[in-house]
């Protein structure tokens, strides 16, 4: 396994890092066994993953417990991120990024992951309700208190994140590490503005879906799968499939690459996305133990130069303005 720094931070993470959105199964794409759950943390933990990843939103607080008793004997040497922002109750204020919801809710994530400190807390996503002072200042508060110990946010917009790190240089607080963002060989928009900000302000991309809900893995184009997430659960079509024409091909020349290396079709799109600009870690997702085995894999995949430069050109997106004016002046 490799580590990276997280951005700028001290903070060495593995490049490949385990998403738990699967624990609890409340839009049918996870599971509820614990059994199953310790298995394959200890499973990341085996391969090298050092990073866990999760969300108080995933299936309403049963992902942070699950994952608090997996890694409950090695807290200490493991990297655990989660996130605030979505609703967790009607109530009008049991969401968003007000200082109100974010006290409440660092305390409600420390007592489900059974821990005293959060190591990366991310905002989930923008909150135009929230003056982003307000939200910053509630941060700033939770690292001087030691609950949490780096911030970083998902789902923004480049303006969004430089606007909140314009804010927290101007009042000394600390700055997001890393932005953690749908990227994957399917869409690969971060890649105009997010990607390049990361690289200018010394920020880490955590990469969450990389395998495009699962799509990439080649299952959907054999229709194999018939109890899988685009097919059964309340995630079908996420992240969306812009040009399935596209993403067929995309498909294809990962199946025949991946053949050289002994390995499937989602190994090889993890492994190019592993040597993506500004990548810290990719956050694998897996519902099977048989998944999450296949896709480690993916830490030991040395991609060709040529499969390399293969993979992005097929896959390459349309460049939008100002990219094409600025790249041509
Ligand atoms: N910040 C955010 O807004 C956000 C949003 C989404 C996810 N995330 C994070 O990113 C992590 C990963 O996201 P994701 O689960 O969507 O990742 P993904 O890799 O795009 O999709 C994972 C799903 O694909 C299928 N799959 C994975 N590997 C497979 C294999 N080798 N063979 C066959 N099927 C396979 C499984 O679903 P089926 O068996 O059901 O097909 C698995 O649950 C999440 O756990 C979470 O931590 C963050």
């Amino acid at each position: 396994m490799k580590y990276n720094k997280l951005g700028n931070t001290g903070l060495k993470v593995s490049a490949l890092s385990f998403g738990t959105m699967t624990f609890g199964d409340d839009w049918n794409i996870g599971f509820e066994d614990q059994k199953r759950a310790d298995e394959m943390v200890d499973m990341s933990i085996d391969a090298g993953i050092n990073l866990f990843d999760t969300a108080d939103v995933y299936s309403y607080g049963v992902s942070e417990e699950m994952l608090g008793k997996a890694v409950k004997n090695r807290r200490q040497d493991l990297v655990i991120a989660t996130k605030v922002m979505g609703a967790m109750s009607d109530d009008v204020n049991d969401r968003g990024l007000s200082r109100f919801h974010m006290m409440n809710s660092v305390e409600n994530s420390l007592r489900r992951l059974g821990t005293d400190y959060i190591d990366l807390y991310q905002l989930h996503a923008f909150d135009e309700n929230t003056p982003l002072e307000e939200t910053l200042r509630t941060l700033e508060d939770l690292v001087n208190q030691g609950k949490v110990r780096y911030i970083g946010m998902s789902n923004h917009a480049a303006w969004q994140i430089a606007k909140g790190l314009g804010i927290s240089d101007r009042n000394g607080w600390p700055r997001y590490a890393s932005a953690q963002m749908h990227y994957s060989l399917i869409n690969r928009d971060i890649e105009h503005e997010v990607v390049p900000l990361a690289e200018e302000e010394g920020m880490g991309i955590l990469v969450w879906s990389p395998l495009n809900g699962g799509y990439l893995t080649g299952k959907y184009r054999k229709n194999e799968d018939d109890d899988s997430r685009f097919a059964t659960s309340d995630l079908q079509d996420f992240p969306p499939i812009p040009d399935k024409k596209v993403a067929n091909e995309i498909v294809d020349n990962l199946t025949e690459i991946g053949s050289n290396h002994g390995v499937g079709p989602a190994e090889v799109a993890l492994a190019w996305l592993m040597e993506r600009p500004a990548v810290s870690s990719v956050l694998i997702g897996s519902r099977k133990t048989e998944q999450l085995k296949a896709n480690l894999k993916a830490a030991e995949i040395e991609l060709t130069q040529d499969e390399y430069d293969r993979l992005t050109e097929i896959s390459e997106p349309r460049t939008p303005y100002p990219q094409w004016m600025l790249n041509m002046m």
